[in-house]
């Protein structure tokens, strides 16, 4: 028999234990043995849950449990979470997280220490909630050298997107909702303003080109300075406007990664992508695009990657599952201002004015006092440059 702690009885460690119960035969067959949940650490009681009897307050109960085969981090953050994360591991725990800022930051520590103990440090569940990722993009494409990889990585965001387009929800009201619906972090900026997004681009980029890549080397922008004027403008041309996290691997092997809204040409897959769908796009020198999509947050679906992983784990008790990656550094990383894209502004300047900085624009709205157009593909920081001449009210990258 498997025996579990899960620490953190919120949203996705209550999906956890509620999976491990409905599905408990069906994950005994697929295994060969039994998979008990024995402790749910949390600094609560729950008296009126099912499994309000697992309850300890105290990290010591599971660390020094010698049957305690899995532990599961869903506690969030990179306080404790890492304390209890490296105590697990130290004990020689196999540890299964959903917790994408712990593995963004401390991830390559921790899987060093994984590596050191013959043990597992799983966390599928960090990256898109329920859609199958980071093995896909290890193992099925195992053969590639991955070029790029991009996509919605925030499931509240696109919720939110989603509702003020085609709803004409407020934004204060379509955020609630999202918190409602177990969506958004505890601290919701942390979704609105990029830094979820951002976290997860670097799992991704980490995975995808074996090298770190740190939150505080990715430029992130959310979608609060987004207007609903702009998305008017951009979708009666036929773009939608979505939160991107972006990825792409320079000719010398340095990464350029960024978060931002972008506009997506309408019959691009990813602007069909919404609510809290996550979409993952991967480009690689043999495969070609391939995407992902499926469910990016709430209780369930993310908590359907955490089991698969305490399954995985299970499975891999004497040969743990080769996963890390190599120091990075400034050389290996930067943001997006070596690459060249094309760029949607809005300026209170006249026509005149940007069709001279800008020769062969795109005019998306031109009227008294108000010019919204697309740049053409140029370096972004010549862009900048030209741009430092208008008075920008918006700007929003376009992807190609
Ligand atoms: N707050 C996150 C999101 C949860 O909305 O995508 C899943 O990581």
């Amino acid at each position: 028999m498997i025996h579990i702690a899960v620490m953190g009885f919120g949203t996705v460690g209550a999906g956890v234990a509620e999976i491990l119960q409905t599905n408990g035969a069906l994950l005994e067959k697929r295994l060969g043995e039994a998979v008990a949940l024995k402790y749910i650490l949390d600094i609560r009681d729950f008296p009126d849950s099912p499994f309000g009897a697992l309850v300890v307050h105290d990290f010591e109960t599971i660390v020094n449990d010698p049957e305690v085969d899995v532990v599961v981090e869903t506690i969030g953050g990179t306080g404790v979470a890492y304390e209890y994360t490296r105590r697990a591991l130290q004990a020689g725990k196999h540890v299964v997280t959903s917790n994408k800022e712990l593995v963004a930051i401390q991830g390559r520590k921790l899987l060093a220490l994984a590596e050191e103990k013959n043990i597992n440090y799983l966390f599928e569940a960090s990256v898109g909630g329920g859609i199958p990722i980071l093995r896909p993009l290890q193992q099925c494409l195992a053969a590639n050298e991955i070029e790029e990889v991009f996509g919605i990585l925030n499931g509240t965001t696109n919720y939110i997107l989603t509702r003020m387009v085609r709803f004409g929800i407020t934004f204060e009201a379509a955020l609630k909702e999202a918190q409602a619906m177990g969506y958004a972090e505890q601290d919701p900026t942390a979704d609105v303003e990029g830094q979820d997004a951002c976290r997860k681009i670097c799992i991704l980029a980490d995975l995808a080109f074996g090298r770190e890549v740190l939150p505080e080397q990715v430029p992130n922008e959310g979608i609060s300075g987004v207007t609903l004027r702009d998305v008017e403008i951009v979708e009666q041309a036929g773009w939608r406007v979505k939160l991107l996290g972006r990825a792409v691997r320079q000719a010398d092997g340095s990464v350029c990664a960024y978060v931002a809204p972008h506009l997506v040409e309408e019959h691009h897959p990813i602007a069909a992508v919404e609510d809290v769908f996550n979409a993952v796009m991967v480009r690689g020198n043999a495969v070609g695009e391939v995407m992902f999509y499926g469910p990016g947050a709430g209780k369930l679906p993310t908590a359907s990657a955490v089991v698969a992983d305490v399954i995985d784990a299970a499975q891999h008790r004497q040969q743990r599952r080769r996963i890390g990656w190599e120091a990075g550094g400034k050389e290996v990383c930067g943001g997006a201002a070596a690459l060249s894209m094309r760029c949607y502004l809005r300026t209170k300047d006249d026509l005149g004015r940007v069709e001279a900085l800008f020769p062969d624009c795109e005019i998306l709205s031109s009227q008294k006092g108000e010019v919204a157009f697309i740049t053409p593909k140029m370096p972004l920081e010549t862009l900048r440059q030209c741009a430092e001449a208008l008075q920008v009210c918006a700007k929003l990258c376009v992807l190609e």
